[in-house]
């Protein structure tokens, strides 16, 4: 059976037909649509290494069904630069060595925008770490991680 489905990708208008309901947004967003900027690391919701935007929102992509999302917007690291200029959090992350390996990078913009975006966690760096707290980093680089979510929140 086939299932079509209607997505905002990246600002572009994608008319999807999914030949099997299984396929998680990470794989299709990986395997189908070109974009391997979102990273699998666990593929069960525990390092966050997934984090795409859908709806405005952070979720982990490798525990969400493609199938479900008909209508959705969503959000991934190729979709934050423009024109060349790479999006403040991107640069934030940059200025304050925000990384080591790279691998988690990707995972921890996307939820840092979240985060931003909620709110909650102001430039606070105790209330940044919760907030970030889904996202792992195998190399350590939270010290500089939490120090761009405070520049780029500002
Ligand atoms: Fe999705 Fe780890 S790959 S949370």
């Amino acid at each position: 059976m086939l299932h079509p489905i209607h997505l905002t990708l990246n600002g572009i208008c994608r008319d999807l037909t999914l030949d099997d309901p299984r396929i998680t947004l990470l794989d299709l967003l990986r395997e189908r649509m070109a974009l391997p900027g979102t990273k699998k690391g666990c593929d069960r919701g525990q390092c966050g290494a997934c984090t795409v935007l859908v709806d405005g929102r952070r979720i982990n992509s490798c525990l969400v069904l493609a199938v479900t999302l008909d209508g959705a917007e969503i959000t991934t690291i190729e979709g934050l630069a423009e024109g060349g200029r790479l999006h403040p959090v991107q640069a934030a992350f940059i200025e304050h060595d925000g990384f080591q390996c790279g691998y988690c990078t990707p995972g921890q913009i996307m939820s840092a925008l979240g985060l931003i975006t909620e709110g909650h966690a102001g430039d606070d760096p105790e209330r940044i770490r919760e907030g970030m707290s889904g996202n792992l980093c195998r190399c350590g680089a939270y010290h500089g991680i939490t120090e761009a979510v405070q520049d780029a929140t500002r």
